[in-house]
């Protein structure tokens, strides 16, 4: 691989001992609290499988998968000194958080890989409230896949649980997939496979709930429960189903929405929606939360179990979230007219692309494991894929030309849909992960904000891996 510039850059900078990065911490180095990432084991498989040796985060001495629960309330900081125990080099992503930009973790990008043994500051701010993520953004195809993610949650400003209408509880759900072999072991090797980076990515045989598969989730008859779910997967579409529980999405990716009842909902990987459910008085001690593994069956992948005491259902409407009102509104008068295509994989494949300067055709690019592009660049991290003007509104028109769907994520901002032609997706939804689906087109604008750069990449970590990766800056 060709060095990369900016990354040379960075070092240089974590080797005056990261100061520079953080000169706006008064406590840097300090007493942060450490945020370990280390080998450990977890009970994926059902009971009587042996434990699955994984990666995992601990803000204490045991690492789990997930990783331990962050919260915090919007407008608070995020302080965590990440001590780094892996054999490997690697850098923690707080996904979706409108964070600044040295602290965003995208190694090599935003700063230089962790090296094991060392340590690195992380300290920011949480501006909007919602149901985030951080996980492993260096070679995020196997870190992540190894279990190196957990639930981030900013509280809402203002109060909401328990208030007409709204839920009494929460629970966070963290759905993940895992490929499970001999002895309920992580399949190890396959990280490069690119069979399967040009297809749906490297899919899983095990689906957890909070790193168990199958669990029993308690709840009480008729009472009103706030479900914060994300897709911690490295590459499956999960959609999803409620039935019996009077299911209403609340919030997408974080951002409140207007109440929207629903029996399905798809979360591609990264996404995550907040949906309120209602425990069923009809007498039936059990619900199910289901997925779809792709062969539009439904199986259940955690039961909702009601015991105790009646409540009574609230008879009012599902209560809104407050709104964020931190966000600005793009300006669709004159915006910036940027596109991403994107282009390969399986049964689609592309012609050429270019790939660090050079013009390769598709056996070249696969043997430098290179399968997907955007705007005919596979791994566009030379140069930015364009640059905005801070303040400015981007508007950007997404086109699939695969014939499978991708999970496209912005770093450090939020966009609102515009339009689509598929229907996954509905205006005026703000996201910082979309779903478009094959020959689909979803069009989105939001204004650059937040200075720095910023990566652009499929969530599917494998197409990722494999081109579907690149970065914008705004200045
Ligand atoms: Cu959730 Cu670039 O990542
Ligand atoms: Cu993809």
């Amino acid at each position: 691989m060709r060095p990369f510039t900016r990354r040379a850059v960075l070092q240089g900078t974590a080797a005056l001992g990261g100061s520079v990065l953080l000169a706006r911490t008064p406590f840097a180095g300090t007493d942060l609290p450490i945020l370990r990432a280390a080998p450990a084991l977890a009970q994926l498989a059902p009971t009587g499988f042996p434990e699955t040796p994984v990666w995992a985060y601990a803000t204490d001495s045991f690492g789990t998968v997930p990783g331990p629960e962050i919260r915090v309330r919007a407008g608070e900081r995020v302080r965590y000194r990440l001590q780094n125990d892996l054999p490997q080099a690697t850098a923690v992503h707080w996904h979706g958080i409108r964070i600044e930009n040295g602290m965003d973790g995208a190694a090599p990008l935003t700063q230089a890989p962790v090296l094991p043994g060392d340590s690195f500051e992380y300290d920011f701010i949480a501006p909007d409230p919602g149901t985030y993520w951080y996980h492993s953004h260096n070679r995020s195809t196997e870190q992540v896949a190894r279990g190196l993610a957990g639930p981030l949650i900013v509280e809402d400003r203002d109060p909401w649980l328990g208030e007409l209408g709204a839920a009494t509880r929460e629970l966070v759900l963290v759905l993940d997939d895992w490929l499970l072999g001999d002895a309920a072991a992580i399949v190890e090797g396959r990280w490069d496979d690119l069979h399967a980076a040009a297809h749906g990515g490297r899919m899983g045989n095990t689906v957890t709930v909070n790193g168990m598969a199958y669990p029993d989730l308690r709840i009480r008859p008729g009472e009103r429960v706030r479900l914060r779910i994300i897709n911690a997967a490295t590459d499956r579409i999960m959609p999803l189903a409620l039935p019996d529980l009077s299911a209403s999405v609340i919030a997408l990716d974080g951002h409140p929405i207007a109440p929207r009842a629903v029996e399905t909902l798809v979360l591609g990987p990264a996404q995550r929606a907040d949906v309120v459910i209602d425990g069923r008085m009809d007498g039936e001690a059990r619900a199910s939360l289901l997925l779809d593994p792709g062969n539009g069956t439904w199986v259940e992948i955690a039961a909702f179990v009601h015991q105790g005491d009646p409540v009574a259902t609230p008879s009012a409407d599902v209560r809104p979230l407050p709104a964020w009102g931190t966000l600005p509104a793009p300006d669709l008068s004159e915006p910036q007219r940027e596109t991403l295509l994107m282009d390969g994989g399986a049964m689609r494949g592309m012609q050429s692309a270019r790939y660090h300067g050079d013009t390769l055709d598709f056996r070249d690019l696969a043997a430098n494991g290179m399968v997907w592009a955007f705007n005919g660049v596979a791994h566009g991290m030379d140069e930015p894929m364009f640059r905005a003007e801070l303040g400015r509104t981007v508007h950007m028109q997404m086109t699939n030309r695969s014939r499978f769907p991708h999970a496209i994520h912005l770093h450090g901002h939020h966009f609102t849909i515009q339009s689509q032609s598929g229907s996954a997706n509905t205006a005026g939804d703000v996201r910082d992960t979309v779903l478009v689906g094959a020959d689909e087109t979803v069009e989105i604008a939001f204004v650059a904000d937040n200075p720095g750069v910023w990566m652009i990449h499929c969530h599917m970590l494998s197409h990722q891996k494999s081109g579907m990766m690149g970065w914008f800056e705004v200045a």
